[in-house]
């Protein structure tokens, strides 16, 4: 699904109703926190890397999904495969940092043996251990799935495939993505430990990504740079999709100004690309910045009700031009700014949160994809129970 032309946006803004945003106790109460990780995080698909961080058979990495570890391989075959990260003889964590190659999985402690699809080779003096049952005793395994070069991994059995659930957003943004994206710099999406952590619950961090009303007062240079008028939003099921247009008035900030005249496109995106930032959020917690110049992924990762760990990386495109490569550098300077704006704001808006008696006022049409979370949450958590 296309999302909507710039021309008819304020149409689309000015109809409907923007939904509700959660009680505050969903942001502070610690048990509403332990229920998110079963009812939530086990069940969704989770960004765990991408591609690109698999490079070749039997290289493997292991993430935190929900309250597991999965250990995601490259299989022989070039195709992806996820395991619990835990031997299934007496627990050992099997990896726990990346490795770039290897024929198969062995465990640290006595040496037993799975092939890079799970299943049990042998274990030493196997003779030695009755009931080595080894068809029974491969590694778990865990649902996952490459989607728009992203690898994401799914605790629930029974989950819609992602392809499935976002196909519309792989038809709307598809060219940006793939397996061919190069990451730039040192951030991985899987390097938890050197994640910048925000502090607020993570969902505050999804409900500020979800909307822009907060931008002419927030981000004064996103407001020098995008033409807020023209701001569109489209929500699924599944995902919601954001677009910006870049304004022809030059930018009184020479980063901003030198990238409005320099944006260019990546190879493989259109004409029409060059001037349009895009946003995705895939339900719950993959956050995707499609700009012409790169792509950024990331993810909000609770570490505390009131903590998330925001993992991430950028990403480029093999044969990608010097203008487009200036215009990446200047972006991210720029994005960085809005995230330290961004970042303090969450945090303020997580303290506000915890006081005793306050409740959210209405939203803005604008803030209607914080309404979209907001309802996909209280589905999940089935607020009766709470
Ligand atoms: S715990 Fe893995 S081989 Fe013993
Ligand atoms: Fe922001």
């Amino acid at each position: 699904m296309q999302p909507q032309a710039p021309e008819a946006p304020l149409n689309q803004l000015s109809q409907g109703s923007p939904g509700l945003a959660l009680p505050a106790r969903y942001y502070t109460d610690p048990d509403t926190a332990t229920a998110e990780t079963r009812r939530i995080f086990a069940k969704s698909w989770q960004l765990v890397c991408h591609e690109s961080d698999l490079p070749g058979p039997g290289a493997r990495l292991a993430a935190g999904v929900a309250d597991r570890e999965v250990l995601v391989v490259r299989t022989e075959d070039g195709g992806l495969a996820a395991h619990l990260n835990v031997c299934r003889h007496r627990g050992t964590r099997l990896v726990t940092a990346p490795e770039p190659a290897g024929k198969a999985i062995r465990c640290p402690y006595h040496g037993w043996t799975y092939k890079l699809d799970g299943g049990l080779v042998g274990a030493p003096e196997a003779r030695q251990i009755p009931g080595l049952d080894k068809p029974r005793l491969g590694l778990l395994p865990v649902r996952v799935e490459s989607f728009l070069g992203f690898v994401f991994a799914n605790l629930d059995p029974d989950a819609q495939p992602l392809a499935e659930q976002c196909a519309g957003l792989a038809e709307a943004v598809g060219r940006y993505a793939g397996t061919d994206l190069v990451p730039v710099g040192r951030s991985r999406i899987h390097d938890l430990a050197g994640a910048e952590i925000q502090e607020t619950n993570w969902k505050v961090a999804v409900d500020n990504y979800l909307e822009g009303y907060h931008v002419p007062v927030a981000h004064p240079g996103l407001m020098r740079l995008l033409d807020y008028q023209s701001a569109t939003i489209e929500t699924e099921e599944s995902y919601a999709l954001f677009s910006s247009t870049l304004r022809d008035k030059p930018s009184s900030n020479w980063a901003e100004r030198l990238y409005q005249h320099i944006a260019a496109p990546m190879p493989g995106l259109t004409e029409a690309d060059r001037r349009v930032w895009r946003y995705a959020v895939i339900y719950p917690n993959t956050l995707l910045d499609f700009y012409p110049d790169h792509v950024l992924a990331w993810t909000a990762i609770p570490t505390a009700v009131d903590r998330v760990a925001v993992p991430g990386a950028w990403y480029t495109r093999r044969g990608t031009g010097l203008r487009t490569r200036i215009a990446r550098r200047l972006n991210i300077h720029i994005g960085w700014i809005t995230n330290d704006e961004d970042s303090e704001l969450v945090a303020r808006v997580q303290k506000g949160l915890a006081t005793p008696g306050f409740e959210p006022g209405p939203l803005s049409r604008r803030e209607s994809a914080v309404g979209w979370f907001a309802d996909r949450v209280r589905a999940d958590l089935d607020a009766a129970e709470l």
